[in-house]
């Protein structure tokens, strides 16, 4: 696994349209040949400041390592792993506005509308959503494999989008304050976090050109590691480490919202965390001894710290 965290850090930091720009004014972009296809700044800085903060790249991850599944040259769908990263980055920085969840801290350091603004910051997650279809569009195995790159892409766009993330991200805000159920917070924990841990596997395996039967235990795994890894980000803001993870601590309680453990309490959190991972390594056996990786990282989001 830290085989494809390193190829996804080296891919991000080489990415020509994100190249440092240190602090040149504005109106550089002005003066600068249209050709370039640059952001003009501070947006390039701000797009760059949260997608480099040290993550733990668990999405691109998921996506190498469910392409590795079934193909061998995983190399060529690092585009597709970092597009995801891209998109991801974009949903925390909005997650973390003054309308959302108003946060401060993220990956260890201010939030990115501390540091550039609320305008930047909102700019900055358009930016890289949009980015993220871009790199994809433009990535040498879409030429090749139009087909396959096609329901990556659909599959990447759905879950990323209305009935996916942001359906749950609704949910999440509009439902702050109100009675916990667990009907609801069962709908949120599966849109606003499995899906974007979902996608990854499913368009992984949809590059390598996966059977219908491989991908439906793809879309179970994935499930099951997102439904797990966000009731344990539920319960990280109770008992966690801020220092380690990052972020602040308590603020779920404080904003109301509805999560898993104040739905059933804290030790049944822990059970159903346990059997959402049950699940997911129960659907990698399919792939025999090659989904022993995948299944090892799901029982690690248990443990998780960070
Ligand atoms: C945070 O995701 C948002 C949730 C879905 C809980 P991660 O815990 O993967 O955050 P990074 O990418 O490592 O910062
Ligand atoms: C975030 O859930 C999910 C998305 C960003 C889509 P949280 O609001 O619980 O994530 P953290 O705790 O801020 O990372
Ligand atoms: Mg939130
Ligand atoms: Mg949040
Ligand atoms: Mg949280």
């Amino acid at each position: 696994m830290k085989m494809y965290q390193q190829a996804v850090e080296q891919y991000l930091e080489t990415l020509a349209m994100l190249q440092n720009a240190g602090d040149a004014p504005v109106t550089e972009a002005v003066e600068r040949d249209p050709m370039e296809n640059l952001p003009p700044q501070p947006l390039r800085s701000a797009m760059r400041y949260s997608l480099l903060l040290p993550g733990k790249r668990i999405r691109p991850t998921l996506l190498l390592a469910a392409y590795h599944l079934v193909k061998e040259d995983w190399e060529s769908v690092l585009p597709f792993a970092c597009a995801l990263e891209m998109i991801h980055t974009y949903s925390l920085i909005h997650d973390d506005l003054p309308a959302m969840d108003d946060d401060e801290l993220r990956r260890g350091q201010p939030t990115n509308h501390r540091v550039y603004g609320e305008n930047m910051a909102i700019l900055a997650g358009d930016g890289l959503l949009n980015m993220a279809y871009e790199t994809m569009l433009g990535a040498p195995f879409t030429q090749a494999h139009p087909a396959e790159a096609v329901s990556a892409m659909r599959e990447i766009a759905h879950r990323a989008g209305v009935c996916g993330m942001i359906a749950g991200q609704t949910l999440d805000v509009k439902l702050e304050g109100c009675e916990p159920s667990r009907e609801s917070v069962r709908y949120i924990h599966l849109h606003k976090t499995a899906d974007l841990l979902t996608a990854p596997i499913t368009a992984g395996l949809m590059l390598a050109g996966a059977t219908e039967e491989q991908i439906e235990a793809g879309r179970v795994y994935g499930r099951g590691i997102g439904l797990a890894f966000q009731i344990v980000d539920d319960l990280l803001d109770i008992e966690g480490d801020a220092a380690l993870l990052g972020k602040q601590t308590g603020m779920d309680a404080q904003r109301g919202k509805m999560t898993w453990p104040a739905v059933c309490g804290v030790e049944q959190a822990r059970k159903d965390a346990q059997a959402a991972v049950d699940d997911a390594v129960s659907a990698m056996r399919l792939f025999g001894r090659k989904g022993e990786k995948l299944s090892d990282l799901a029982r690690k989001t248990l443990v998780r710290k960070m």
